[in-house]
């Protein structure tokens, strides 16, 4: 019998420049040269799934683009997907369309913050969780994540979190649920405890999931209101499938907030400004991924896995003064670049002028950033290979 098994082709080397994607198109601006591996923004160089590009294709055939409605059966697709990849359940009543978790996180801000709130952040994280508060006159206050040298990756500094609580009195916490940018899977009973601080104290979180679904090989994603009562009851979640199927430029997402003391101001707010009407190809993006790409991305991730190894590997054997923090989930791996005892502008140096490399800058992620870059392996292995090789050349050239 014929098998229906199909291997999808990661291997594939896609042309990006020229079709407006900030990963290739933004690097004179920002690198100051385009001459350059980019391998920065977290959107991966795999061809978007062909059910979601057929679905689309579909319906870009009718020959009118106007206003539009999701169906019933876009809303199971979410519930549907949460409910059996994590165990997260929750009612049509309890979540909404949220033009983008970036915005999502605005939205929260201008909702339930004044001008001079403070907010919690745990850097080094996503910078947006910086800016956005500041961009709105909200103060920052950190709690920065501590360093576990035995298990080589970052842990919650949960006693530190009580102290910013009770002395700042901030409003709200932003937690990066898995983390970007070491790719931290967080174990349950940390998402509880900031559950039961955040509690104590009244603050309200945004737990972030929009890297939920690309947890590594053996490790658990814990969507933060699965955890607890308390979880569920001060928080606000957010979540997509723009990063795992490669369709952030269509600008999917959704919140599901299940105490109604949140959800009806917060829905009010989004209906009242009219900030929550899906946008009509994201819903058929969405519908398509949930229901036809399960096996689509169980391949990326063993895939992504074979990066994520191949970096590991490469490093330890060839560039040891560059310790990678190895991610329990997504495609982004966090550099740790300390030991080559570069300043900031020479570090900058290596990557760009020496080794012709586009990562994240460090420092762009708050502190505890500085000496560190980001690095983004969702791309084919040919393309992750030659980075290695143009940083091993590199750094050698330093000596
Ligand atoms: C933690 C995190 N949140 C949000 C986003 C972006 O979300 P959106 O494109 O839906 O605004 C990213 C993208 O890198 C991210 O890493």
């Amino acid at each position: 019998m014929k098998s229906v098994y199909m291997q999808y082709n990661f291997d594939k080397i896609i042309d990006r420049r020229g079709s407006g994607a900030i990963m290739t198109d933004l690097l004179q601006e920002r690198y100051g040269r385009d001459d350059l591996l980019a391998l920065w923004v977290a959107d991966m160089y795999f061809e978007t799934p062909a059910p979601i590009r057929a679905a689309i294709e579909h319906r870009l055939a009718h020959q009118i683009y106007g206003y539009s409605v999701p169906a019933a059966s876009y809303w199971a697709s979410i519930i549907n997907w949460e409910r059996e990849l994590h165990g997260w359940k929750f009612r049509r009543e309890e979540m909404t369309f949220i033009p983008g978790i970036v915005r999502g996180i605005a939205y929260v801000l201008q909702c339930f913050t004044q001008p001079g709130d403070k907010v919690v952040v745990q850097p080094p994280v996503y910078m947006p969780f910086l800016n956005l508060p500041r961009n709105n006159g909200r103060q920052v206050v950190y709690n920065p994540l501590a360093w576990d040298a035995a298990a080589g990756t970052y842990r919650m500094d949960l006693a530190n979190l009580e102290e910013v609580c009770r002395k700042e009195s901030p409003k709200v916490l932003i937690l990066s649920n898995p983390h970007n940018p070491a790719g931290i899977v967080w174990p349950k009973e940390d998402l509880a405890a900031v559950a039961d601080i955040c509690q104590r104290h009244g603050v309200l979180v945004i737990s972030d999931e929009i890297h939920a679904d690309m947890a590594l090989e053996g490790a658990v994603h814990h969507p933060f209101q699965t955890v607890s009562a308390a979880a569920a009851e001060v928080s606000i979640a957010f979540a997509a499938p723009s990063k795992t199927f490669n369709i952030a430029g269509l600008v999917s997402s959704f919140c599901v907030v299940p105490n109604p003391r949140i959800r009806e101001p917060f829905f009010h707010y989004l209906e009242a400004n009219e900030f929550d009407g899906p946008l009509f190809l994201s819903v058929i993006a969405t519908e398509a991924a949930f229901t036809q790409c399960g096996e689509w991305r169980r391949q990326m991730l063993a895939y992504v896995k074979g990066n994520v190894d191949f970096v590991c590997d490469y490093l330890r054997e060839k560039v040891p003064g560059i310790v990678p923090v190895r991610p329990q989930a997504s495609f982004l791996i966090w550099l740790d670049c300390t030991q080559l005892g570069l300043d900031h502008d020479a570090l900058i140096d290596l990557f760009v002028n020496r080794a012709r490399l586009a990562f994240n800058d460090g420092v762009a992620f708050g502190p505890g950033g500085e000496g560190h870059m980001r690095m983004n392996v969702g791309a084919p292995r040919a393309l992750v290979a030659e980075a290695m090789q143009r940083l091993e050349q590199a750094v050698k050239s330093l000596k």
